[in-house]
């Protein structure tokens, strides 16, 4: 299985925490939790920390991607508990050949968290040799 590359926005910040040290935000929150469950688990995933994923207002935000598949966005992610659930769609996404979970296979949160889905960037015919 290949591994999913699981982008979270670490400067996700919710609407109380504008007074909040950069580590205490919420995204740096669900980066940290999300990096540990993975470690504990030992998921074929990469946590990947990134600064904004353009959905500022839906924090926390992640991104799932790996090469040949589409690229999924979600927000409204919970950063205290939503480790969980983001690693549960991860192995869903991972198990498919092109990214595309079904829709009826979801968790509810990535279900209501859908920002945007991006094409792969080549045709996965074109990445294989
Ligand atoms: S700050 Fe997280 S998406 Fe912009």
């Amino acid at each position: 299985m290949a591994v999913t590359h699981i982008y979270v926005c670490t400067t996700c910040k919710l609407a109380d925490e504008a007074g909040f040290a950069a580590p205490d935000r919420a995204g740096a929150r669900l980066h940290r939790a999300l990096s540990a469950l993975a470690s504990e688990r030992e998921a074929p995933v990469e946590i990947i920390p990134v600064e904004c994923l353009s959905v500022c207002k839906r924090a926390c935000t992640i991104s799932f991607a790996a090469p040949g598949k589409w690229t999924y966005v979600y927000g409204d992610l919970p950063a205290d508990t939503g480790a969980d659930v983001i690693l549960d769609g991860a192995a869903l996404y991972g198990a498919t050949s092109d990214g595309l979970i079904p829709w009826k296979q979801r968790p509810d949160a990535l279900k209501r968290g859908v920002v945007s889905r991006v094409p792969p960037l080549h045709p996965a015919s074109e990445t294989q040799s």
